[in-house]
């Protein structure tokens, strides 16, 4: 069945143009994997590694954003769909709903391997893509966005804005008995990642109501943030949320 075309998130698509990428560029993907492999390997979630393994990355050179689709396409619907940038949440919610993960394609330079304020191509194909090939999380995002296109209260917005910072971005699960790591904050970056294991940052159960009265925090490293138990458990806290916060609000 063809699917329907993007309307909002039509003027923000473009190509990857992959020959641009200069040696420099793919030497700082490169030197980006291997600063977060070590931690990765033992912190990422199984679901995570899974995925990595399936996307097929090369860990030298930049990624090319079509392969990956490519890849991701048959296994959980999902694609990477290049975008100029930063994107109106209707164009953003428009291309998750759809299963097209807006991503980036710039990449940082050597001067700030640790952080950019603005997701870089490392944070939006390293940090979340993999996680796009599992079943459940891919069908929670793609719920997410549908739900969060039909509202146009901002308090609402926001709200729902916490449960994906604390999930899709931030959140971590309960595995073999210890925390790992499945939001693409902590997958992505070191000091995020070094927070958790280090003990700075309060890891609590995860709990619908707490995480929709949590501020979001951007400008920091995490001090608060909230382990699942499967990842059933967001699909099943992403109905209450529509329940609880939209009622019949919405058509
Ligand atoms: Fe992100």
């Amino acid at each position: 069945m063809p699917e329907p075309p993007l309307v909002a998130a039509k003027p923000f698509l473009m190509e990857q143009d992959y020959g641009a990428y200069t040696p420099e560029q793919h030497a700082v993907w490169a030197e980006l994997v291997r600063r977060r492999w070590a931690q990765i390997e033992e912190w990422a979630c199984r679901e995570y590694l899974e995925g990595y393994g399936i996307l097929g990355l090369m860990e030298d050179r930049c990624p090319r954003l079509r392969e990956i689709a490519d890849r991701l396409e048959p296994r959980s619907g999902w694609r990477t769909q290049a975008v100029t940038g930063f994107m109106p949440h209707e164009a953003f919610f428009e291309m998750l709903a759809a299963r097209r993960f807006p991503t980036t394609t710039w990449l940082r330079d050597r001067t700030s391997l640790d952080y950019t304020p603005q997701p870089d191509m490392f944070h939006d194909v390293f940090g979340h893509v993999p996680m796009h090939t599992h079943k459940v999380f891919g069908d929670f995002v793609q719920y997410y966005a549908a739900v969060c296109a039909r509202v146009d209260d901002h308090d609402i917005l926001e709200r729902l804005g916490r449960l994906y910072w604390f999930t899709v971005e931030f959140g971590l699960i309960r595995q073999d008995g210890r925390i790992k790591f499945y939001g693409s904050g902590v997958i992505s970056s070191q000091s995020e990642g070094n927070n958790v294991i280090e003990g700075k940052c309060s890891v609590r159960d995860f709990d619908l109501e707490e995480v929709l009265n949590t501020p979001v925090k951007v400008d920091e490293l995490q001090k608060v943030l909230f382990a699942i138990e499967s990842f059933d458990q967001i699909y099943e806290a992403m109905q209450r949320a529509e329940r609880k916060l939209l009622g019949n609000k919405v058509a």
